[in-house]
């Protein structure tokens, strides 16, 4: 395999002609965008600091303001060990591109973001999966992990809340993982873009401070609400950074200093953006939960803990993925089908929009199952 041979990205693939003229998006792994506008006026950016911003390249790694601005929330005292990119979708390509060799053992999980594998396996890497199995509502089971571990792994990349089922690890199981990866002196890639959206408790701590072979990665994309801004990060052994500059100078080179200027202002004023976006996230999930017990039968859903997907089953029916189809062309209702995650009986749900949104759009997804279900729920009216 060669990077020319990388797999289509199905997710992207998926959304490309749909995003865009859905009525009710009730697909994204994130939250609704805010405009430059409300950003500014929550943030207090006035228009004369934006109009002084010269448009520069900036550095390398990122502006000294940003990269500041996180390393002071996630890897404190180590600026020179992050760098800024264009989302955590460009960290991920680097790193994985600095330090994947042909024949190198990576294990992925799955169902998994695809950045996480197709990377990875079109540099000429063995896959080993670790299983997040439906049957244990995809709860991590560490023994499978330690099953697929090899003197050849080069390297665990995990993305804890995960996308799509918004599982994620125990406290205990997050020490025991890095205490598998030490031991078998593989590095660990944690994609932790949802970190910031854990729904029962505080999130797991940055695995970077812990363990010299971590490289940690994360976004503005998600908790903060930024996507079009396309700004993420990752905080990486220092050794590696010059490898993955080496690759950026053919790819990206630099981040916008527009944006790196209102990255920079929002992590600074991490608390008070991620607030507001923390209760609506944990009111969606109740919402969506409570939907799916009054469809049970037709709709199960693991409980997210984390980040704002979730991944149910549609029960009977058929095709899932021209049922997607036809919810977006039909009832204007964007969904992910679960081919896109190797699980075709399901579909990815976000609830990261407004409630009203969500609403409306679970709303006429039970409706369709209802109707193309083959289940039957006792005492329920037969469909007219
Ligand atoms: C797990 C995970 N990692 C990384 C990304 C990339 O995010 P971005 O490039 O927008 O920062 C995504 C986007 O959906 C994701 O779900």
């Amino acid at each position: 395999m060669t990077l020319h041979d990388i797999a289509p990205a199905l997710l992207e693939d998926w959304l490309r002609n749909r995003y865009f003229s859905a009525r009710y998006d009730i697909s994204s792994s994130g939250l609704t965008p805010c405009t430059l506008g409300e950003l500014r006026r929550s943030l207090g950016i006035d228009s004369a600091e934006l109009d002084a911003i010269p448009f520069r390249d900036s550095p390398s790694t990122g502006s000294e303001r940003l990269r500041g601005a996180i390393a002071a929330r996630y890897a404190p005292g180590h600026a020179d060990r992050v760098m800024a990119t264009h989302g955590a979708s460009e960290s991920l390509f680097l790193a994985i591109a600095a330090l994947v060799k042909p024949g190198d053992e990576i294990v992925t999980l799955r169902p998994v973001y695809q950045s996480l594998s197709s990377i990875a396996e079109a540099l000429g890497a063995r896959l080993r999966t670790w299983e997040l199995r439906a049957e244990d509502g995809f709860v991590p089971d560490l023994e499978l992990l330690r099953a697929v571990l090899t003197p050849r792994t080069r390297a665990v990349v995990v993305n804890f809340p995960h996308n799509p089922t918004g599982t994620t690890l125990s406290r205990t199981q997050y020490d025991e993982l890095l205490r598998l990866v030490d031991s078998h002196g593989c590095h660990l890639l944690w994609d932790a873009s949802f970190a910031e959206l854990a729904h029962d408790g505080d999130p797991l701590p940055e695995p970077t401070g812990r363990l010299e072979r971590a490289l940690s990665f994360s976004t503005l994309s998600k908790a903060y609400g930024l996507p079009g801004l396309r700004v993420g990060w990752c905080v990486a052994p220092p050794r590696l950074i010059p490898e993955m500059v080496r690759l950026r100078d053919y790819l990206t080179i630099s981040t916008s200093p527009v944006a790196e200027h209102l990255a920079a202002v929002t992590l600074e004023q991490a608390d008070k953006v991620l607030a507001p976006h923390r209760e609506l996230a944990f009111g969606n999930r109740a919402l969506l939960l409570d939907w799916a017990a009054r469809n049970s039968g037709r709709i199960e859903l693991p409980t997210p803990l984390g980040g704002v997907t979730a991944f149910p089953r549609l029960v009977g029916v058929p095709d899932v993925t021209a049922f997607c189809d036809a919810l977006e062309a039909e009832d204007g209702v964007l969904v992910v089908p679960g081919d896109c995650f190797d699980h075709p009986d399901r579909i990815r749900v976000g609830f990261g929009g407004s409630a009203s949104e969500l609403s409306a759009g679970l709303d006429l997804l039970a409706a369709r199952v209802r109707r193309m279900s083959g289940v039957r729920v006792p005492g329920e009216q037969e469909a007219v």
